[in-house]
């Protein structure tokens, strides 16, 4: 496809960024790297460009995007009544992984799917950063697969799911961490993180000082509105083991499945697998956890067995996704 245009990461051309920042301007859709997946971007000022974002991935309506921006003066526009503690804060973290949900400002109610919120944050790449400052606009967006799909790593995932959809497609190689943003919001003296992601819940602690609760654990409590979608799923049916004991018993069993799991695992079974990464690199399991569910769905087998891994740093982020994928099973 000839929407498809190869960038450095780190030093984008200057005249591919100025002929997307124009689709972006004339109310078209971008696809792009960030630091943690690809994203699907558009307008995030106008009802219009963002219609389209959700027409493309076939989204729910009332699931609302992040709202993307490369300055605090930015913040302070589409957000509002934002205290100055938090600002300051903000400051200090972004750019990065972490996404904000505060009251919201001068944002259409398509980017927020209609509630008085709107979620935020600063990307660390520099496509985005450089888009959104030659557009001179906020730009939303989703993750840039097709609804329920897992999110892109690559932009060949992107045009796998997109493609013609999509007015451009940026390629600047693998999105650095493979999961989301974590999102959070302030709920009085505590932070609930509504989806956890490639920024720890152990960092937050530290940085803000103050309790952090993981809000899919609470009852009742208010939830990032994605999370009663399916998400992040392979197609085919993928099972959780308990334990790597569990794995080696199945493998000696035989069946036709795959066993998605760690460089260590994969020495001590004799089964076909996809492999993830190491276990004491939970970065390098992150980056290839999406990839491993669209191998699965494209492989000879019928079903997955996942290998669960330490629910520590990025790790609550990668078995947050799994348990999600493979829904409790
Ligand atoms: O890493 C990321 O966050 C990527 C890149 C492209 O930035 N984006 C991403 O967007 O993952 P998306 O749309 O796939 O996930 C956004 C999540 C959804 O679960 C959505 O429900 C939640 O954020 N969200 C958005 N606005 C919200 C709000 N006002 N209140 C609560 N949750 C919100
Ligand atoms: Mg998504």
């Amino acid at each position: 496809m000839n929407n498809v245009v190869k960038v450095n990461p780190l030093n984008p051309d200057k005249d591919v960024m100025e002929r997307a920042a124009n689709i972006i301007k004339r109310g078209g859709l971008v696809a792009f790297p960030t630091e943690t997946v690809y994203g699907l971007g558009a307008n995030a000022k106008s009802d219009d460009s963002c219609g389209k974002i959700y027409i493309a991935k076939g989204r729910p309506s009332d699931n609302p995007l992040i709202v993307h921006i490369s300055s605090m003066e930015q913040l302070y526009d589409v957000a509002s009544r934002i205290p100055d503690f938090i600002a300051e804060k903000l400051h200090t973290i972004w750019p990065g992984p972490l996404t904000v949900v505060l009251p919201k400002g001068n944002i259409g109610k398509v980017a927020t799917g209609g509630l008085d919120t709107v979620a935020v944050r600063m990307p660390a790449h520099k496509v985005p950063l450089d888009l959104i400052r030659r557009s001179g606009l906020p730009i939303a967006a989703p993750s840039a697969n097709r609804s329920g799909k897992p999110s892109p790593v690559y932009a060949s995932e992107v045009r796998e799911d997109l493609d013609e959809r999509v007015d451009m497609i940026i390629d600047g190689g693998p999105a650095f961490f493979g999961v989301e943003s974590t999102v959070i919001m302030f709920k009085e003296e505590e932070i609930l993180i509504l989806r956890p992601g490639a920024f720890s819940a152990e960092d937050i602690k530290e940085i803000f000082g103050m309790k952090v609760t993981v809000s899919s654990n609470l009852e009742g409590a208010p939830r990032a509105p994605g999370m009663k979608y399916r998400h992040y799923a392979p197609s085919k049916k993928m099972f959780l083991a308990d334990s790597e004991e569990y794995i080696q018993q199945k493998c000696r069993q035989r069946g036709n499945f795959v066993v998605l799991c760690s460089y260590e695992l994969s020495r001590k079974i004799d089964c076909p697998t996809i492999l993830l990464g190491s276990r004491k690199d939970l970065y390098e399991v992150a980056r290839n956890l999406f990839p491993s569910f669209r191998k699965l769905d494209k492989s000879e087998y019928e079903y997955g067995i996942i290998e669960p891994f330490e629910e520590k740093g990025i790790g609550l982020a990668i078995m947050n996704r799994i348990k999600k994928a493979t829904e409790g099973k």
